[in-house]
């Protein structure tokens, strides 16, 4: 039972964690590693929910075949169809060609485009309310479109009272001999990735997980079984919290953030002192970041946790800081909301970057751009303080 974990009774986990893949979706890095989970029903019927990432799938077959031992499959439920999932799903045809594939009508349409081979396989279409028993457990299916694909479901499971939620409470982070996120120090272990995970690959659909969030209010759930990243079985209205107040784009904090570019270390040295200013005049925590050397995910991350967003950016071919310019494109991406946003700009003989930044955030709906701006030229001096003591005093005020 080298790679299979419990989960509690007749449900075991047999996925798989990767700590190789640089980066998901070949976007985020990921040097914290990924887990890909997949479980494993064991009752009167066999039933497996969703595969795992073609980089595991030497150990899930493994596992798979270790936990049905002589026995066949007979259901393999999809609950989400994009690859970090479904890549197993002709694997696990070919090795139990009888088995009926169970999901909606968008997870077969999908299925087809990617594996054209599927139209032949043994098919069970359900849909919302729908139930699957395998005997003592039964399975009712909750849509939950685009969350954030839209062919998504969920599966409420009567017997443990557990809710299979495909991507939805997901976080990046290999496995490190854990399951449960109770055998971790979840908000020091799995916090920070938990929220990246959720703010680029499903922040965009806050009204979709809040509206899932209410159909699950109906259901007694006592455990959480994400597609990634730990299963809950205590204090799951931490992490439901956590779900509720990312997907309604509320923050977790009034503190700010100074994120910079700098070409040449003038504008950073002046993150600095507004950094310094605000800690001074509030003693509350500024975390600084350049903008270039972070990766546009971790600033993203940030944005969901903090309110207050300071923007310090030079002119560039008279425009925004090409990686300014990337970082709020992505924040439009998103559909970033309910944020204050502070605007410094620099330039030695055009800034125009106050202006240009001012446009681009006008995309982004229940957002204040603080009036007050700071004015850079070249470099930030002793003769700036007054300017930078309005600033900063804007940004608290605001
Ligand atoms: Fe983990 Fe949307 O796939």
């Amino acid at each position: 039972m080298r790679g299979i974990k419990k989960v509690t009774e007749g449900i075991f986990w047999i996925g798989g964690s990767d700590r190789r893949l640089e980066r998901f979706e070949n976007i985020f890095p990921i040097p914290e590693g990924v887990s890909y989970n997949s479980y494993f029903i064991d009752d009167e019927k066999t039933a497996v929910f969703d595969t795992a990432d073609v980089s595991v799938s030497d150990q899930y077959l493994e596992n798979l075949k270790e936990a049905l031992g002589d026995r066949s499959l007979d259901y393999l439920v999809v609950l989400h169809m994009e690859p970090d999932h479904c890549s197993q799903i002709a694997n696990v045809v070919a090795l139990f060609p009888e088995v009926t594939v169970v999901g909606g009508m968008q997870t077969f349409k999908f299925m087809e485009q990617f594996f054209p081979e599927s139209a032949g396989y043994k098919k069970l279409e359900v849909k919302e309310g729908d139930n699957l028993s395998t005997g003592k457990h039964s399975f009712r299916f909750v849509a939950a479109p685009m969350v954030h694909w839209p062919e998504v479901l969920f599966a409420y499971d009567d017997a443990s009272k557990a809710l299979l939620s495909a991507d939805a409470f997901g976080t990046f982070g290999a496995l490190d001999g854990g399951l449960f996120a109770d055998e971790y120090d979840f908000k020091k272990d799995f916090l920070d990735s938990a929220r990246r995970y959720y703010a680029n690959i499903v922040g965009k659909y806050g009204p979709q997980v809040q509206a899932v969030l209410k159909k699950a209010e109906g259901l007694d759930i006592q455990m959480l079984l994400p597609l990634h990243g730990p299963v809950w079985r205590k204090d799951l209205s931490f992490f439901i919290d956590k779900y509720n107040k990312w997907s309604s784009y509320e923050f977790e904090t009034d503190n700010a953030i100074v994120i910079y570019g700098s070409l040449y270390g003038h504008t950073a040295s002046a993150a600095e002192a507004v950094a310094s200013s605000i800690r001074e005049k509030t003693g509350t925590d500024v975390k600084v970041y350049d903008v270039s050397g972070t990766d546009v995910s971790y600033l993203i991350s940030e944005v969901w946790r903090c309110r207050k967003i300071v923007l310090m950016c030079p002119t560039y071919n008279n425009g925004i800081y090409t990686p300014m310019e990337n970082f709020l494109s992505d924040m439009i991406a998103l559909g970033v909301r309910n944020r204050v946003f502070a605007l410094a700009q620099n330039g030695t003989w055009a800034p125009v970057t106050v202006k240009l930044m001012t446009e681009k955030l006008s995309q982004l709906k229940d957002v204040t751009v603080v009036e007050e701006a700071l004015t850079i030229k070249s470099a930030l001096h002793a003769s700036d303080a007054d300017a930078l003591n309005s600033f900063t005093d804007a940004i608290i005020r605001a």
